[in-house]
């Protein structure tokens, strides 16, 4: 794939975690440019990655073939305004913004934009992300190339084919770290309360979650295969399954999961 020069603009937690993710995985530092309004976190990442940097995001991405947009949502239409004029049919542009849609965008820009919205979650900030990925009708094959070995950087990606499942990778994986937090958080509750420590009762919980999620992606098998194998019939594990049955968890997973996708829909509209 031909090597392009990117520009961030904003260049936050989340971009700052990709433009690491990229220089680690051997992208050159010289054809990567921040922008950002404050200058402090310019200097971090010049002296951290060795990349560009300015306060200009027009100088950025006037330099750049493709622009990522990195601020918080409510910040997005002010900065695309500023860059509308930038959108010439041969850049391309890449949202990282919660909830600001592809109809948003091309009412900013004032026309049609190439343009790949993502939807990133929070473990991309130690490289374990999942993010989904939307192109726009104007995006062709190389665009979709980058903007995946962007994303690549920081974790793993899925591509929907309509805007509307990017709400559904919310429910299934936006969200979803905190959900495994919740439950994280009601186990090391009730270590404590056994009389565990608080470190231990945090590493018992840590450890154990991350040793599950290993299995699930170390074993070629459906993952209710790999409960069954650790439930002897009659035994603790089977009484505790048993309890979070009886209690619906199969139901209230599914309901909290219409939940956040109800509320990305809504969010949307708030915009
Ligand atoms: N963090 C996550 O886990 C996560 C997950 C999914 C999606 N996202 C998306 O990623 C985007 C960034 O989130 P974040 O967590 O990285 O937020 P963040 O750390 O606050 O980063 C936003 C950056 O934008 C900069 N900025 C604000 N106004 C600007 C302007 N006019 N021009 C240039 N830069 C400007 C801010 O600079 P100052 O600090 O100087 O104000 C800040 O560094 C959001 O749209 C969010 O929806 C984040």
């Amino acid at each position: 794939m031909e090597q392009k020069r990117i520009a961030f603009i904003g260049a936050g937690n989340m971009a700052g975690a990709i433009m690491g993710g990229l220089v680690a995985s051997g992208y050159p530092a010289e054809l990567i440019t921040a922008s950002n309004r404050s200058e402090g976190k310019l200097e971090t990442l010049a002296e951290e990655y060795g990349i560009h940097t300015t306060t200009d995001n027009l100088k950025a991405a006037d330099s750049a073939d493709v622009v990522v947009l990195g601020v918080k949502p409510n910040i997005m239409e002010k900065v695309v305004k500023e860059l509308a004029h930038l959108n010439d049919g041969k850049r391309l542009f890449i949202s990282i913004a919660a909830g600001v849609t592809l109809a948003h965008f091309e009412a900013w820009f004032g026309a049609a934009v190439p343009l790949i919205r993502t939807m990133p979650n929070t473990p991309s900030l130690v490289g374990l992300g999942m993010t989904g990925l939307y192109a726009s009708d104007s995006t062709n094959k190389d665009d979709k190339a980058i903007s995946d070995m962007l994303m690549r950087a920081v974790g793993k990606t899925a591509w929907v084919k309509t805007e509307a499942e990017l709400d559904h990778i919310i429910a299934v994986a936006g969200s979803a770290p905190a959900y495994f937090f919740l439950f994280m958080e009601a186990m090391e509750a009730k270590a404590i309360a056994l009389g565990f420590d608080a470190v231990t009762a945090r590493e018992l919980v840590q450890q154990t979650a991350s040793g599950a999620s290993e299995m699930v992606r170390m074993r070629d098998m459906p993952i209710r295969e790999l409960r069954r194998q650790v439930t002897s019939p009659g035994g603790t594990t089977a009484k505790a399954i048993e309890s979070f049955q009886g209690a619906g968890l199969d139901r209230l997973v599914s309901d909290a999961m219409d939940a956040a996708i109800q509320r990305a829909r809504e969010m949307a509209k708030e915009l």
